[in-house]
């Protein structure tokens, strides 16, 4: 199985960034946890993140050719992006929805995600741990789902 892992804007800043909220480990730590994470679960795992709504959707469209599913948090195109839910509806690719951070508990309008609509589950507030439970959910998913 192979498993596409997006991170969206501002994620590059993991560590520096508000490390109240979201944690003092770098994206860097967290992709090699998730492919370490993926290796055990005989998942090959890649990951990219990028500050870009349109390469975001251009990711999620060049991943139906070489992957079975996506993790993704989309940091704040959640709360804002028809065009990164209509990728995900259109590849029809099961995905999981992940936040570091508990959205609900949040400023309302972090509360509404485009995502969630589109995609299998959502993980939000586990720091790190939202991650590694949103691959092993997906890839249990794509494992028993045929
Ligand atoms: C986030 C939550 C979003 O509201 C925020 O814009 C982010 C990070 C999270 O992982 O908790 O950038 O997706």
């Amino acid at each position: 199985i192979r498993i596409l892992v997006l991170h969206g804007p501002n994620l590059n800043l993991l560590g520096a960034r508000e490390p109240g909220i979201y944690g003092s480990v770098t994206l860097a730590e967290i992709d090699s946890m998730l492919v370490a994470e993926g290796n055990q679960l005989q998942a090959e795992v890649k990951a990219m993140q990028s500050n870009h709504e349109g390469v975001l959707v251009d990711a999620i469209q060049a991943a139906k050719s070489e992957y079975q599913g996506i993790v993704i948090n989309a940091g704040a195109y959640t709360h804002t992006s028809v065009a990164l839910r209509d990728a995900i509806a259109a590849v029809k690719m099961p995905t999981v929805e992940v936040h570091l951070s508990n959205i609900y508990q949040r400023e309302s309008f972090r509360h509404h995600s485009y995502i969630a609509g589109v995609a299998i589950g959502q993980i939000s507030g586990f720091g790190v741990q939202s991650y590694r439970l949103g691959l092993h959910a997906l890839i249990h998913h794509i494992r028993h789902s045929n």
